[in-house]
Formats: structure tokens, C-alpha cells, sequence
């Protein structure tokens, strides 16, 4: 059929009808007609082929999107596997050295730590978080002096350090108090710095902690030392094998709904952003990842700033049960939820598929 005709308009029956697809669609209030729909449109010629696909991608997704993270445990030469996330261990300092290495080689730019505190370490106070020799200030230095040219984002919440698995301290009624907590965390986030992180990451929502956090960095000269707020970060179904990691599942009381966020809410996410950002972020986060694609997405048309996304751990392990169970193939389903968060508007993502994904990127 010469191509005159099919712009024209073809002799198939189904296109004869008035008003049948959008080449005629007219009217008030509709769009002027489109210049032509199939088959003169087809948008499959596009996907035909691998170059092509490759040529019309509208995002990429490169190593330099991941932030790996990882779990520090005491001692040296230990690995200590992670029953609920199959696949990531618990590594002590110089296990963790070795992985930035790792991650250095594989063109991740960033890694994110959280530490195992030993039991007796834990209390009330959370008060091994103030101190400059705790497990993640030795990391810390460990890291800075054998892989300089990565990035280290810390964690400032309370959970790895407190007796009652909390991000904060407690009244007596068991009632997170928000202005005291915040105190510790400047404190903690002072004392992270100091040790050299290069972003610091509050993840425990106190409201205005960000702001104290950057005018006490301001005023020690930590100038340049980045915030990364965890601003919009749910009371999730998803953090569980995350707690097993840092052992804090078994004496968490309770849930941690007076402070994290209801999966409900949308324009409370909005709220929390902006007030991180005006009192100091640099960056915010949206956690959990994939269950919140719709907020990212909000976050990022609203706001214009780099916005991460945490795929947290209960993500990774449905990802590994799917995998296990043969249901999904690995390499797909990561590089796809992956893309998705860069699609939906991600800087980038926080990954215990991290290093896997890299691989495959860089194959
Ligand atoms: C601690 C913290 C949590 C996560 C990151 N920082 C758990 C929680 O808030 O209970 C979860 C990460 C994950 O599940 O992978 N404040």
C-alpha cells in the first residue's frame, strides 16, 4: 500500500468509523488531531532491535546510581551471614575496608554503614553513639584512610545503640521524646563527622533534627560534610531483616509510629521534605523504595532536588524468596526495580544489591 494512502486513511472497516482513534478525534476541549496513528505509527519499530532499544532509552542506570550498604560487626576476619537476608553478612572492619574496595572497583561511589552493637554496649541513653571509638567511628576511619576516594554515609538514629531498640529516647510512658532525642543526634552526627563521614544520614524523624545537625556542622566546620535526610521514611512492614542485621529486632517494644510516617500519607511527605530541605539538606530520601515509587515521583516534580530511594531490606529478601522459590530470575527483577526508581525521578538508590547489579552493568 503506497504510504499516501495509509496517512491518509487506509480502507480498513474499523478505521472508517467516525471517531475511531485519535487521528479524529475533534471537538471542543480535545487535542487538535494527531497527524497519523497505525499503522503509519507503529512503536514497535523502535524496539526491533537491541542497538535501537539502547539508542531510545529515556534512562539509564549506571553503577555510579548505587549506594551499597553495609553491616559492621565487632572482631577481625569475621563474616557473619544474615539468616533473613540471604546473600549479606555482617562484616568486621576489615571485612568492610574490603568491600569499599570492592565497591571502588565496581564504580559505586558511595557506601552507606550501620553498625551491629554488641549487647552490652546498648542502653537506655544510647550513649555508645557519642563515642569516638564505637564500632562505626572506627569504620569510619578505617575507610577514609584505605579508600579515600569513596564516599561514606552514616546513619543518626539511635536503634543500634539503644536497650529498647528505639531511634530515640523514652519517657516513661515509652513515648519517643522528640527535642532531647534530637540533642543525642547532633552529638552523634558531630561525632560521625569527625571521625569522616561525608554524609551524614538522619533516619530516626525527629522533627527539626536536620536543622540542628547543620548549624552544629556549620559551627564545628564540618562545611562540607553532606546531609542526606531520610525525610520521607515509613513505618514499614519491610525493615525487618534490616533489625536482624543490626540486632535490634528482638528488643524493639512496639512499633515506631508516633515518629515514622503512615503508609497513608502523601502531602505529609511533601511537608517533611520542605522542612528538611529549608533547614539544611542537601539531599532527601524516600524509604521504602519500591512501595513508594508514587511519592519519589511527587518528590521530585515538586521539588527539584536530588532524591534517593532506600530499597530496604524486606525489598531485597522478597526479591531473594521470589528467586528462591522460581518465581523471578535474579538479574531481571533487580536491574527492573532498579530502573524504576531512576525512572521515577531517583539521583540514586540504596541497594544490598548494590555490588550485584554493578556487575551485571559493568558485563
Ligand atoms: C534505623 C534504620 C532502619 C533502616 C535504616 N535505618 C530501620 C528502622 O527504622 O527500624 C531500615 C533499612 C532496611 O530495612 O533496609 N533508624
Amino acid at each position: 500500500m503506497p504510504v499516501a494512502s495509509l496517512l491518509a486513511g487506509s480502507t480498513r472497516p474499523a478505521e472508517k468509523s467516525p471517531g475511531h482513534g485519535l487521528a479524529r478525534a475533534s471537538g471542543k476541549g480535545q487535542k487538535p488531531p494527531m497527524s497519523a496513528t497505525y499503522p503509519a505509527v507503529r512503536l514497535r519499530r523502535t524496539r526491533a532491535s537491541a542497538w535501537s532499544r539502547r539508542m531510545h532509552a529515556e534512562t539509564v542506570l549506571t553503577p555510579a546510581d548505587l549506594i551499597w550498604p553495609l553491616f559492621i560487626s565487632e572482631g577481625d576476619g569475621v563474616e557473619d551471614p544474615i539468616a533473613s537476608l540471604p546473600g549479606v553478612s555482617r562484616w568486621s572492619v576489615d571485612g568492610i575496608v574490603a568491600r569499599a574496595k570492592e565497591a571502588r572497583d565496581l564504580g559505586i561511589p558511595c557506601i552507606a554503614l550501620f553498625p551491629n552493637t554488641p549487647k552490652h554496649l546498648r542502653t537506655d541513653d544510647g550513649g555508645e553513639a557519642l563515642n569516638p571509638d564505637n564500632l562505626m567511628c572506627r569504620a569510619i576511619r578505617a575507610l577514609k584512610h584505605a579508600v579515600p576516594e569513596i564516599g561514606v554515609l552514616t546513619d543518626v538514629a539511635l536503634d543500634p545503640y539503644t536497650a529498647h531498640g528505639h531511634d530515640g529516647l523514652l519517657d516513661e510512658t515509652g513515648y519517643v521524646l522528640n527535642d532531647q532525642t534530637a540533642e543525642v543526634l547532633v552529638g552523634q552526627a558531630l561525632n560521625q563527622a569527625a571521625a569522616g563521614a561525608d554524609i551524614i544520614a538522619p533516619s530516626d524523624m525527629m522533627d527539626g533534627r536536620v536543622g540542628l545537625i547543620r548549624e552544629a556542622l556549620e559551627t564545628e566546620n564540618y562545611v562540607n560534610v553532606q546531609i542526606m535526610s531520610y525525610a520521607a521514611k515509613y513505618a514499614s512492614g519491610f525493615y525487618g531483616p534490616f533489625r536482624d542485621a543490626v540486632g535490634s529486632r528482638g528488643l524493639l517494644k512496639g512499633d515506631k509510629k508516633t515518629y515514622q510516617m503512615d503508609s497513608a500519607n502523601a502531602e505529609e511527605a511533601l511537608r517533611e521534605v520542605a522542612l528538611d530541605l529549608a533547614e539544611g539538606a542537601d539531599s532527601v530520601m524516600v524509604k521504602p523504595g519500591l512501595p513508594y515509587l508514587d511519592i519519589i515521583l511527587r518528590v521530585k516534580s515538586e521539588f527539584q532536588v536530588p532524591v534517593f530511594a532506600y530499597q530496604v531490606s524486606g525489598e531485597y529478601a522478597m526479591i531473594e524468596a521470589a528467586v528462591a522459590a522460581g518465581a523471578a530470575e535474579r538479574d531481571a527483577v533487580v536491574l527492573e526495580t532498579l530502573m524504576a526508581f531512576k525512572r521515577a525521578g531517583c539521583s540514586g538508590v540504596l541497594t544490598y544489591h548494590a555490588a550485584h547489579a554493578a556487575r551485571l552493568l559493568n558485563a
